[in-house]
C-alpha cells in the first residue's frame, strides 16, 4: 500500500491506497465524487475526466498515486462555496449546459464540462471549430454535440474580460 495525500474540491484527503488503483476509483471510491462516472474504462470516452492541478485529464488513465500532492477538482467541486462546502453557485459551464439544453442522458456532462473548463483557460474565446477539436477527447452517446458547443461558446461569451471594443464611446475616463 501507498500513503497519498490528495486535495480533491479543496477538502485534504489522506489515505492507503494500492499502487495499481486508478484515480477514478479512488475517487468515487474513497472520496466519494460519484459525479465522476466510468464510461468506458479504457481512456476513450472522457466521461471521467477531471482537472489534476487545473489541467483536465481521464482520470481512468492515471493512477490515484500520481495524484499524490495534487490538487484534483470534480465536477462537484466546480460548484463550490466561499466556504469551501459544496453545493454554492453553478459554475458558468453549469449554467450554459442547462440553458443550451447540452445534455441527455447526462452521462458525458461531467467530463464534457471538465474538458471545456481547461479549454476555456487555454482559449477563452475560441471559435466553434476550435470548441470541437478541443473537445475531441470527450464522447457524448447521445450525440448533442451542437448543444455541447453552443453551451461552451455561451460560456466563454459570458465569462469573456470586457474589450476596449465594448466599452461604450465616452465611458473611458
Ligand atoms: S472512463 Fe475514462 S475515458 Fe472513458
Ligand atoms: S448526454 Fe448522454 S452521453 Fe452525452
Amino acid at each position: 500500500m501507498n500513503h497519498i495525500t490528495v486535495n480533491v474540491d479543496g477538502v485534504r484527503y489522506d489515505d492507503e491506497v494500492e499502487p495499481r488503483l486508478l484515480l477514478v476509483h479512488y475517487l468515487r471510491e474513497t472520496a466519494g465524487r460519484t459525479g465522476t462516472p466510468v464510461g468506458c474504462d479504457t481512456s476513450n470516452c472522457g466521461a471521467c475526466t477531471v482537472l489534476l492541478d487545473g489541467v483536465s485529464v481521464k482520470s481512468c488513465a492515471v493512477l490515484a498515486v500520481q495524484a499524490d500532492g495534487s490538487s484534483v477538482t470534480t465536477i462537484e467541486g466546480l460548484a463550490v462555496k466561499g466556504d469551501g462546502e459544496v453545493g454554492g453557485d453553478w459554475h458558468p459551464l453549469q449554467r450554459a449546459f442547462r440553458e443550451e439544453h447540452a445534455l441527455q442522458c447526462g452521462y458525458c456532462t461531467p467530463g464534457m464540462i471538465l474538458a471545456a473548463a481547461d479549454l476555456l483557460r487555454e482559449n477563452p474565446d475560441p471559435t466553434p471549430g476550435e470548441v470541437r477539436e478541443g473537445l475531441e477527447g470527450n464522447l457524448c452517446r447521445c450525440t448533442g454535440y451542437q448543444n455541447i458547443v453552443r453551451a461552451v461558446l455561451r460560456a466563454a461569451a459570458e465569462t469573456a474580460e470586457p474589450t476596449a471594443a465594448d466599452v461604450p464611446a465616452g465611458a473611458a475616463s
